[in-house]
């Protein structure tokens, strides 16, 4: 192929990229309004019962509590909702929490976002991309350390504590943080 006619051939390609059919940016809009609902109410839910557990077991009694709710009440969201809902960290506590790679860079473009001086509650991002299969809606919250977390993630976790975490998650990252830190995000996709 001659020079010219490899840039017609990428002029074309691009605008066939372009005017695929694909959501509009309304389209879009509601669907970003839709994941940050999911993620909100997960987000919601999971803190009623991590507090309600809290008072009531103590946090070593409350390692189970997150173990078996904390997956649960994402499947139940997932369905309700007809997103896939998860939570992930690149210092993942459950062994299934393993960021995929759009997942890992929207948590760094979310921590960027914060040392910048945005308010953790603001700070979401969501994009349509493309999988070898077609299209797919992404969306990320971050979720960022309160005090309250730091009994189980933080640098000085109590022994009792410690101890539960090693037995129940041998391989647990998900140590050593501060607080006002980007834990992880909740993840929620869709195909398109
Ligand atoms: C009582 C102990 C405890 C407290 C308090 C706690 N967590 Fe966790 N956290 C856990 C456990 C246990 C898991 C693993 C749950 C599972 O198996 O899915 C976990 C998992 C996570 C995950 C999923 C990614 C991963 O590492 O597997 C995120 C994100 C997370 N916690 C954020 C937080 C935030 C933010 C807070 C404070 C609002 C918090 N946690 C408070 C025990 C706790």
């Amino acid at each position: 192929m001659n020079r010219m006619k490899l840039v017609l051939a990428s002029a074309a390609a691009l605008m066939a990229a372009g005017c695929a059919t694909g959501p509009s940016a309304e389209q879009q809009a509601a669907m970003a309004d839709d994941a940050r609902k999911t993620a909100g109410s997960l987000i919601q839910q999971l803190g009623g019962e991590l507090k309600k557990s809290l008072e009531a077991n103590g946090p070593e009694g409350s390692i189970g509590v997150c173990k078996d709710k904390a997956p649960a009440i994402a499947a139940s969201l997932s369905k309700s909702s007809g997103f896939d809902v998860k939570r992930v960290s690149p210092k993942n506590r459950n062994p299934k929490g393993v960021p995929d790679a759009w997942e890992t860079q929207a948590q760094a473009a979310l921590e960027k976002r914060l040392a910048a001086g945005e308010k953790p509650e603001t700070l979401d991002t969501w994009q349509v991309v493309r999988t070898s299969s077609g299209k797919e809606f992404r969306y990320a919250k971050a979720l960022v350390t309160q005090p309250v977390c730091l009994t189980c993630h933080g640098e000085n976790i109590a022994d009792g504590v410690k101890a539960r975490l090693a037995a129940e998650y041998p391989h647990d990252k998900a140590t050593g943080y501060g607080p006002g830190m980007v834990r992880g995000i909740v993840s929620v996709k869709r195909p398109l």
